[in-house]
């Protein structure tokens, strides 16, 4: 069992679109997998039509395991394929995990519970740096980029990866797995001039800049509305076939690694 999350401070990058995709890709491959919503905007939830029945004290929290007797109740999306729902509550996470000792480590205990049942766990994260998403990396084998080629998408990525690293020195072992580029549009200068950035990035620091290029497509920005995932929702979209392609190249590379 591998562990991914979609990480990346800044919003609207397709972190969650992203792990929809990735999740159905696996999924659809014969994979098990659950996908956790570990983000108080709670959009990887509510993208596929649900809501948690604890708005204040979601599933994502009580996973953290924060208080005695509490059960964490996974959603069944289709075969092969779980999620674990969160809503605005898990920001409560934050103060609550602050006095902690190893409050960092929270989600990484929690989750090697659910080790022998699935073959991928994929972890959504919110837009920032907080203790919910340093327990997301610290939880992780593996950190996924999306990133989308635009003007001041560079400055945060630097912070990631200083965080990264710094968590890396607890815990080596937690790759990062590479760099997505989402909502590509090659007509624009600026989207080659960003993806030649995150490749001198990836060459530095460490990862790869995955081949599979996600293009820039109406139907992924619907696909939510209709508690879809772009596979799901528009399959024969030029969306959908990069993040086929997309699924293909990670795991490929990911028995690589293994
Ligand atoms: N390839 C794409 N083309 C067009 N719109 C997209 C694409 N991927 C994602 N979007 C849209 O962009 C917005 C941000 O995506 P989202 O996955 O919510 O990002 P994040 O989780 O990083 O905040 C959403 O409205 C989503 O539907
Ligand atoms: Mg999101």
């Amino acid at each position: 069992m591998k562990i991914i999350s979609l990480v990346n401070q800044k919003g609207g990058v397709a972190k969650t679109t992203t792990a929809m995709a990735l999740a159905d890709g696996f999924a659809r491959r014969g994979k098990k997998v659950l996908l956790v919503d570990f983000d108080p905007q709670g959009h990887l939830t509510t993208s596929y039509g649900l809501e948690d029945e604890n708005p204040d004290y979601p599933e994502a929290l009580r996973l953290l395991g924060l208080d005695k007797g509490i059960e964490v109740k996974e959603t069944v999306l289709s075969h092969n394929l779980s999620i674990i729902t969160s809503d605005i509550g898990l920001e409560e996470a934050n103060t609550r995990l602050a006095p902690k000792y190893g409050r960092e480590r929270f989600l990484d205990r929690a989750l090697r519970k659910y080790r022998d049942l699935y073959d991928y766990i994929i972890i959504d994260s919110n837009p920032s740096l907080s203790i919910t998403t340093i327990n997301v990396i610290v939880a992780s084998d593996y950190i996924l980029i999306p990133f989308k080629p635009e003007f001041n998408s560079f400055k945060g990525i630097d912070l990631l990866l200083d965080s990264v690293t710094e968590i890396q020195r607890d815990k080596p072992e937690i790759g990062v797995l590479g760099y997505v580029v989402t909502m590509a549009d090659p007509r624009r200068r600026s989207t080659r001039e960003a993806v030649e950035y995150v490749r001198s990035i990836a060459e530095e620091r460490g990862g790869r800049v995955f081949h599979s290029e996600i293009r820039v497509g109406v139907a992924a920005a619907d696909a939510p509305s209709y508690g879809k995932s772009i596979l799901e929702y528009a399959p024969n979209s030029g969306v959908a076939a990069d993040y086929e392609h997309l699924c293909d190249e990670i795991l490929k590379t990911l028995e690589m690694e293994a």
